[in-house]
């Protein structure tokens, strides 16, 4: 079974432009990236045991008594994780997961336990350089709230750190004097590409999500990439997407038709834009969701400036999809009785393709059999692999955010903090 499919005939793109790219250059110099351990990110959906592990360890928080766990991280050390809970969340198996990014005063009060709710409360700090000012700034404030609550003795019990394991990372330190569990971050793999690393499976492990099924979805797409190599479908869809920015067209619209895959999308924009803006390149991505933003932004995309490329996520089926049911008088406006919400989805996206291409607007689907672990992990992977082969295409290196950090320093400073 595929769980996941690319439909690109809305690229216009020949094989020949394909071929002319360079992909198996690139495909080599991926390889001996992954080989040298310099990125782990091809390597996390064969890890297992990891999961195993992360899976009994969501168990155990579980038995303890704890129903809510507390997210606190930003960029890459949250937004995976929000997305395969938004996808997948399973609120019969799991705990409520909620998240919080940034010191934002109506956020913070917003999630902020009460004094009884904290005793079934957990804290995840996910931070890899454990020194980013919005989440380490909420963490204390929240600890201090936790400890008022369940007491200094116990309240390590309720926090659990994801961290880069070196001695020298102050947080690894502190969280090792208090007594918290520490899960590593892995060491070769940045926020953005760490979804399918703890940062992205002990959030979803704890929802309930069966993590193992995640990653089973993302190996069948790594060896698609190990075994076609410059055929596969991550180039593929980065060597089209890298004609249509050559081309001019360097804005990159994300819009999953399902509502479930809409923080996918926000996802996708950072993936993109962090991995791929530098240097003075990059496309823009936009994150987007179907069919909402066809009552939005589609006029824009269909007969405004011819500078984008749309990507549509089909999900083929949906856990149940109710039908229009027939209404006495009702046929003057809805004359669709017993087509399903699925039926109407399908043609919405389908038509606004067809309609696209008829003015010369270039667009893909990714289609996914249903939204499950397996197709969700797959749909991740292949992106993470397309960001990769970009990088490659662009000649950026995809793996490092240098904006990012100096933006880091520079509030530091304002703050007057080391
Ligand atoms: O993808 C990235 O590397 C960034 O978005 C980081 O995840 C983000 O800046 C948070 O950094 P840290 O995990 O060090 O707190």
């Amino acid at each position: 079974m595929d769980f996941l499919t690319l439909d690109d005939r809305h690229m216009r793109v020949s094989d020949a432009e394909r071929g002319a790219l360079g992909l198996d250059a690139a495909h080599r110099r991926l390889e001996a990236i992954r080989t040298e351990g310099r990125q782990g990110f091809f390597d996390l959906p064969f890890d297992l045991s990891s999961a195993a592990f992360l899976a009994r360890r969501a168990s155990a928080l579980r038995r303890a008594g704890i129903r809510r766990l507390l997210v606190v991280g930003i960029g890459g050390s949250s937004l995976g994780a929000r997305a395969l809970i938004e996808a997948l969340r399973s609120p019969k198996r799991g705990m409520d997961v909620a998240f919080v990014s940034a010191p934002d005063p109506d956020a913070y009060a917003d999630i902020l336990p009460s004094r009884t709710e904290w005793k079934r409360t957990a804290l995840l700090v996910v931070s890899k350089s454990g020194s980013t000012l919005e989440p380490v700034s909420v963490f204390l404030a929240l600890r201090a709230a936790l400890i008022r609550s369940v007491g200094a003795k116990k309240h390590a019990a309720h926090v659990v750190v994801i961290t880069d394991p070196r001695e020298g990372n102050p947080l690894l330190a502190f969280a090792r004097a208090e007594g918290y569990e520490v899960l590593p971050h892995p060491l070769n793999v940045g926020g953005r590409f760490s979804v399918l690393s703890p940062v992205g499976l002990f959030p979803a492990a704890c929802a309930g999500i069966d993590v193992r099924r995640l990653l089973s979805g993302a190996q069948r797409l790594e060896e698609d990439r190990r075994i076609k190599r410059e055929a596969c479908l991550a180039a593929r869809f980065a060597a089209d997407q890298f004609l249509a920015y050559q081309a001019g067209r360097t804005t990159h619209v994300f819009m999953p038709y399902a509502a479930r895959l809409r923080l996918v999308s926000l996802w996708f924009r950072q993936l993109w834009a962090e991995s791929l803006g530098k240097d003075g390149k990059g496309p823009t991505p936009v994150a987007s969701v179907g069919p909402d933003d066809q009552h939005s932004q589609l006029q824009l995309y269909q007969q405004g400036p011819d500078d984008k490329t749309l990507t549509f996520v089909d999900v083929e089926r949906f856990a149940s999809s109710p039908k229009v049911p027939a209404a006495k008088g009702a046929d003057a406006f809805a004359p669709i009785p017993g087509r399903s919400f699925t039926d109407i989805l399908h043609a919405e996206r389908k038509g606004v393709a067809e309609a696209l291409a008829e003015d010369g607007r270039r667009s893909a689907t990714f289609a996914v059999p249903s939204i499950s672990p397996e197709s969700v992990g797959a749909l991740l992977q292949c992106l993470m692999q397309a960001a990769a082969f970009m990088g490659e295409l662009l000649q950026v290196n995809a793996f490092d955010q240098p904006g990012v950090e100096a933006g880091k320093r520079e509030a530091r400073k304002i703050l007057g903090a080391r």
